[in-house]
C-alpha cells in the first residue's frame, strides 16, 4: 500500500451534485494499492496502515483526480499552419475546405505517413499530455478515410494503449468527411464504413465509439441515423461532431439516437437545448476549435442552467485545435463560454469520463477507482485555472505509478 499525505486540499469530483461541487477535503491523504484507491479522505481518519509500501509527502499541493481528454484527433501527419495565415486574410474554414485543403489535406499526409512516423508523433504528445495531468486520452481514427487506413491508425492506438502509460479510449470517425474517391456519394461510402470497416473493429476490439461529423460538406443527420444503428449492432456506442459550424438539429439527434456524447455545439438551437436537457446525453466543449474558428461562443453558462453534463476537452487536430494544452481550454471555457473553474475542472475529469463512458472507474478521486492523479503548488483550484501557465502539474500518477519526469 502507498499513501500521499499531507494534501493540503483534494477535489474528489464525484458525479454527484452540481457541476460546480468539486466536493474537496482539506488537509486530506489517500492509500493506493495495486494501482486502486483504497481511502479518500482527512489525513487525521486515515486508518492504520498494513504491509505499507512507502509515503509519500505531497508537500501541502493541491490534489486534483487524472484529466481525461475526452475528444482528440490523436493519430495524422502533417501541419496547417498555413491555413491559419489564410484564414487571417478571411478565408472560412469551409471555402478552405473546398479548395482541397482542410481535412482531406490531413488525410493525404495521413495515408502518405509511414507507421513510424504517426507512431512517433501520437507518443510525443501523448507524453506531453501526461505532462499536464492528462491520464485518460480518447483518440479518434479520422485522417485514414479508407478500409487500410482508418484500420490503421485504430490498430496504432490499440498498440500504444499496451507501450504508453496513458489510458486510451479508441473512437472509429471513420465517418469524419467522404474521402475523395467518394466525393459526392455520400451513401456508397457509408456501405463501405457498415461492409468492410465496422466488421473488422469489432473482431479485433478497435473501438469503444463511432464517431460522425455532422455537417455541410460532411455528413447529414440521416446519414448519422444510419451508420450509428449499424454500429450499435457491432457493439460499437454512439457519438456526434456537431452543430459546430452550423445549427444541425444537433440536441434532437443527439437524444434521438442515444449518443453517450454530442460535441462542439456551438450553433445548438434553443430547442436542442432543452432535447439534450431531456436526455443522459454529455455536451461536450470544445473551447479551442471555437476560439480558433471565430465561432460563437458555446451556451456553456446556459447549458449547465439547464442541467446538462458541460465536459471540456482540447479537440487536439491539425486544423480547428492545434493545441493539446488542456489549461488553455480549462480557460477557455471560462472566459469565453462562460464556466466557472470548478465548472471547468468537473468538466475535464469525472463528467469527461462519463462522455467516455468510463466514469466507473476514472475521473474522480473515490475508493475502488484508478489511482490516476496529479499535484499542483497553486493557492487555489480557481488560482490554477485563471492563473494560466503559472501551475504546472507534477507528480502526475497513472494506476498509482508516477508517470512524469
Ligand atoms: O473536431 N469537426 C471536424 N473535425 C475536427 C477538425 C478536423 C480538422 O480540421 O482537421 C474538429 O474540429
Ligand atoms: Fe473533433
Amino acid at each position: 500500500m502507498t499513501i500521499l499525505r499531507n494534501i493540503r486540499r483534494l477535489y474528489v469530483c464525484p458525479m454527484r451534485g452540481a457541476q460546480a461541487d468539486l466536493f474537496p477535503i482539506d488537509d486530506a491523504a489517500i492509500a493506493y494499492e495495486e494501482g486502486r484507491l483504497t481511502y479518500v479522505g482527512p489525513e487525521s481518519a486515515l486508518p492504520q496502515p498494513r504491509g505499507l509500501e512507502s509515503v509519500l509527502d505531497a508537500r501541502r499541493a493541491l490534489v486534483f483526480p487524472g484529466f481525461v481528454e475526452c475528444h482528440t484527433h490523436l493519430g495524422f501527419a502533417g501541419s496547417r499552419a498555413d491555413e491559419f495565415g489564410m484564414r487571417l486574410q478571411g478565408a472560412s474554414y469551409l471555402e478552405i475546405a473546398e479548395r482541397g485543403g482542410g481535412i482531406q489535406r490531413t488525410v493525404r499526409a495521413t495515408r502518405a505517413a509511414s507507421d513510424d512516423e504517426l507512431r512517433s508523433a501520437a507518443a510525443h504528445s501523448l507524453r506531453a499530455m501526461r505532462k499536464q495531468g492528462i491520464t485518460t486520452v480518447e483518440c479518434k481514427s479520422g485522417y485514414g478515410l479508407s478500409v487500410e487506413h482508418e484500420i490503421r491508425l485504430l490498430r496504432l492506438y490499440q498498440e500504444l494503449e499496451v507501450t504508453e502509460s496513458t489510458r486510451i479510449v479508441k473512437t472509429f470517425l471513420g465517418a469524419h468527411v467522404p474521402p475523395p474517391e467518394f466525393r459526392g456519394r455520400n451513401a456508397d461510402y457509408i456501405e463501405v464504413i457498415k461492409k468492410e470497416m465496422l466488421p473488422t473493429i469489432a473482431r479485433e476490439g478497435l473501438a469503444s465509439f463511432c464517431d460522425i461529423f455532422v455537417e455541410k460538406g460532411a455528413f447529414s443527420p440521416d446519414d448519422a441515423r444510419d451508420l450509428l444503428a449499424t454500429a450499435r449492432v457491432y457493439g460499437l456506442k454512439g457519438k456526434l461532431h456537431i452543430d459546430q459550424i452550423t445549427d444541425q438539429g444537433g440536441g434532437a439527434l443527439a437524444r434521438e439516437l442515444g449518443v453517450t456524447s454530442a460535441d462542439h455545439l456551438e450553433h445548438l438551437s434553443q430547442a436542442g437545448m432543452a432535447a439534450l436537457a431531456d436526455s443522459e446525453v454529455v455536451a461536450v466543449a470544445l473551447p479551442l476549435a471555437g476560439f480558433f474558428l471565430r465561432q460563437p461562443a458555446l451556451a456553456a453558462r446556459a447549458m449547465i442552467r439547464a442541467g446538462i453534463p458541460v465536459a471540456v476537452s482540447t479537440d487536439f487536430n491539425p486544423g480547428s485545435a492545434p493545441s493539446h494544452c488542456m489549461g488553455l481550454a480549462l480557460l477557455l471555457s471560462c472566459v469565453v463560454q462562460g464556466m466557472t473553474a470548478q465548472e471547468a475542472l468537473k468538466g475535464a475529469t469525472i463528467l469527461a469520463a462519463r462522455a467516455l463512458a468510463v466514469d466507473h472507474d476514472r475521473g474522480s478521486l473515490e475508493v475502488g477507482k484508478y489511482a490516476d492523479f496529479f499535484l499542483v503548488d497553486a493557492p487555489s483550484e480557481e488560482a490554477f485555472v485563471y492563473e494560466f501557465g503559472l501551475h504546472p502539474a507534477r507528480d502526475v500518477h497513472i494506476g498509482g505509478q508516477r508517470v512524469s519526469d
